[in-house]
């Protein structure tokens, strides 16, 4: 997985330079689809293969291929913070995710410009560049910082999005939209994020984080405490202590506010 991820990272870095080259196509109102995007992709999807032939794969350009081993799927995406790569902002990550019988079991969240190469297995830890990683011990909502994804042009829940970031805000330390949703799980299993919520994510982009994040000894959920995260239920991560209380603020935000007078 890290050797899919460091050869994928060679051609992004390149691009990365060299943006004013780069050919996009119109995938939707605001979001595009780079030429790297896809070369990252077919590089990623040839050292999985070569290295696990028999594995399935949903990839995020792609789609799924079918593989003879059914337990087993690769989950990929390319290119995680590709409005940051097209805008020229470093901050963008490779994340290969590995689902063992349908549940998340390891992750590869690789970011080229940082040079940081996140990797987790269920039961053997979470590591950055090989330093093993805690999710942060705050305890108070008062002085944590947390991270989100709002949505943008031809995206759905503007108002929700706002209600949430309304009352996280109001109680919190600060929120942080960085636009690489892989990273910013792997942030909360770093301890740099104090928790992390997002609406309407794909399983490409988080079924890596959701291992390191677990291995890091946080708390992954939906956005209801449930287990829908890869069904529509968004997602929410944090340390067991703060993971309630992000919970009821973020859920606190679901309802419309009644209008005066109604
Ligand atoms: C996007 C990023 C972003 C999130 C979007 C995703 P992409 O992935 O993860 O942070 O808010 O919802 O689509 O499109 O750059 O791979
Ligand atoms: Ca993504
Ligand atoms: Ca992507």
């Amino acid at each position: 997985m890290t050797g899919a991820a460091l050869k994928a990272a060679k051609g992004l870095i390149r691009d990365f330079g060299e943006l004013e080259q780069l050919q996009v196509s119109k995938k939707g109102p605001a979001d595009f689809v780079s030429k790297a995007d896809h070369r990252a992709e077919s590089v990623i999807r040839a050292e999985l293969a070569k290295a696990r032939p028999g594995y399935s794969m949903l990839l995020e350009e792609t789609g799924t291929v079918e593989g003879s081993d059914t337990s087993n799927r690769w989950v990929v995406d390319p290119l995680d913070g590709t409005t940051n790569f097209l805008h020229g902002i470093p901050h963008f990550s490779i994340s290969i995710g590995l689902e063992r019988d349908g549940e998340p079991y390891a992750g590869v969240i690789y970011s080229p410009i940082a040079d940081e190469m996140f990797v987790a297995e269920r039961g053997t830890g979470a590591f950055v560049n090989g330093r093993r990683l805690r999710v942060s011990g705050r305890r108070r909502v008062d002085e944590s910082l947390f991270a989100t994804g709002v949505p943008f042009l031809g995206l759905p829940d503007h108002a929700l999005a706002l209600r949430q970031v309304g009352a996280v805000m109001a109680v919190s330390s600060g929120i942080r939209r960085y636009g690489s949703a892989a990273l910013d799980l792997a942030w909360v299993a770093a301890g740099r994020y104090d928790g992390y919520w997002e609406n309407g994510l794909n399983p490409w982009d988080i079924a890596a984080g959701i291992v390191l994040v677990r291995e890091a000894g946080g708390f992954v959920t939906d956005l209801a405490g449930g287990k829908r995260m890869f069904t529509g239920g968004g997602i929410l991560a944090s340390n067991t202590a703060l993971h309630p209380e992000l919970i009821a603020l973020v859920g606190s935000a679901r309802t419309e506010p009644a209008t005066a007078g109604a």
